[in-house]
């Protein structure tokens, strides 16, 4: 059968090794405890499971949504609410805001509806391995810019070549950071602005993890930045704050242009978000800011043990403030793969290998806080039997 050619330039999917030595420990009786995915453990708050059920009894939610490929009007108007309250932005919810089904949606859409095959389009390196397959699929051309520890994992956008800024018409990021962990800052937003203006490059601001930070950390949206509208779309998603990764609801705000565009594909794509899941949606905005804060005490908690082995085993490092991630440098330079393969063959651990996101994830790996903490605790406990000193 033919395969579209598309498809053949999607690198393959570096877990590929690893999944098949878990697969066979497993057959081998091994008790392999997983850090390496990113899905919260916990369930959707209750409140968010009897909304879900109470609407889908309603014949008038069994037909195609309402307003189809834009979302309800109603959930729309949440998402407006739920952006001023947590981050100060005004959103019109006619024209600025569209229901997604996922963040992860809205990446490859934003490539379908603003980019043409040959332009570049440009990403971090470490970065979200999703964007380069939707980038590829969409005939576009991806340039990693890299992101590294010195400059807080923040790209330098002196450093891009200008032939490749003057072919760039989109740009990814992502901050909270997937792998890194990092988080942006309102002086790196104004430059954001500034670049994206200067060199007419709509950006797509991917926010799922606006809502998971540690010590402090402001949540942040790159619309509360002067200007940002004139440039960008950003997606978040109710999947990673109210644990609600499998039921595929997430928005983009901003740019009506881009939301528009966005808009289009989707109406030639899908009709839409099942109106059940955005009744759901509307309660988890309004009434569930608590599980955010319980995910961030729980979350804040198994960072600290994790932290707390790596420094045992002789790991030392100061991490960043954001997401359910930790973005951990190998020990004494270290291969990634060596070290990841390491902590599988003596601890019976799995962990992503930092370089499944890019050569600069060379020399670390990510470990995730998205697993139970009896898991998390015979984990850490492995780790530090096989690599205590
Ligand atoms: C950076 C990033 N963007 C998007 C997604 C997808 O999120 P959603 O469930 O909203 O599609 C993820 C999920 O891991 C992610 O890490």
């Amino acid at each position: 059968m033919q395969i579209a050619d598309r498809l053949t330039k999607i690198p393959p999917y570096l877990f590929m090794e690893l999944r098949k030595k878990i697969a066979k420990a497993k057959a081998d009786g091994i008790d392999v405890i997983s850090l390496a995915i990113g899905d919260p453990v916990e369930p959707t708050p209750e409140s968010i499971i009897a909304e879900l059920c109470r609407t889908a009894r309603d014949p008038e939610n069994h037909r195609y949504p309402t307003d189809e490929e834009k979302g309800m009007f109603a959930f729309r108007k949440e998402v407006a609410r739920w952006y001023q309250d947590r981050y100060g932005v005004t959103l019109d919810p006619e024209t600025e805001v569209l229901g997604l089904i996922g963040s992860k949606e809205g990446c490859h859409h934003f490539i379908l509806g603003h980019i043409n095959p040959g332009d570049v389009v440009l990403m971090t390196d470490p970065g979200y391995p999703a964007y380069r397959a939707s980038i590829l699929i969409g005939g576009g051309i991806p340039y990693n810019v890299p992101i590294r520890p010195e400059n807080d994992y923040l790209p330098v956008f002196e450093e891009i070549p200008a032939e490749i800024v003057k072919q760039a018409r989109g740009m990814f990021l992502n901050y909270p950071n997937n792998p890194t962990g990092a988080c942006a800052t309102r002086p790196f937003f104004e430059k954001l602005v500034a670049f994206a203006k200067a060199n007419d490059i709509a950006i797509c601001y991917d926010n799922p993890y606006s809502e998971v930070v540690f010590d402090g950390q402001e949540r942040l949206s790159f619309l509360s930045t002067p200007g940002a509208k004139e440039v960008a779309v950003e997606l978040n998603s109710l999947s990673k704050p109210y644990n609600m990764t499998g039921w595929r609801i997430g928005m983009a705000c901003g740019n009506p242009d881009l939301i528009a565009a966005i808009s289009k594909v989707k109406e030639n794509t899908d009709s839409g978000i099942f109106n059940a899941v955005q009744y759901a949606g509307i309660q988890a905005l309004r009434h569930e800011t608590g599980n955010i804060d319980h995910m961030a005490t729980l979350y804040a908690r198994r960072r600290a043990k994790v932290l707390k082995t790596l420094k045992k085993i002789g790991i030392d490092f100061n991490p960043p403030k954001g997401t359910f991630y930790l973005w951990v440098p190998t020990p004494g330079k270290m291969g990634s793969l060596e070290f990841t393969n390491l902590l599988f063959e003596k601890a019976a651990v799995v962990v992503a290998s930092g370089t499944a996101y890019g050569q600069y994830g060379e020399g670390f790996i990510r470990i995730s806080l998205t697993v139970p903490d009896d898991r998390l605790d015979l984990a850490l406990e492995r780790i530090e039997k096989a690599f205590g000193k």
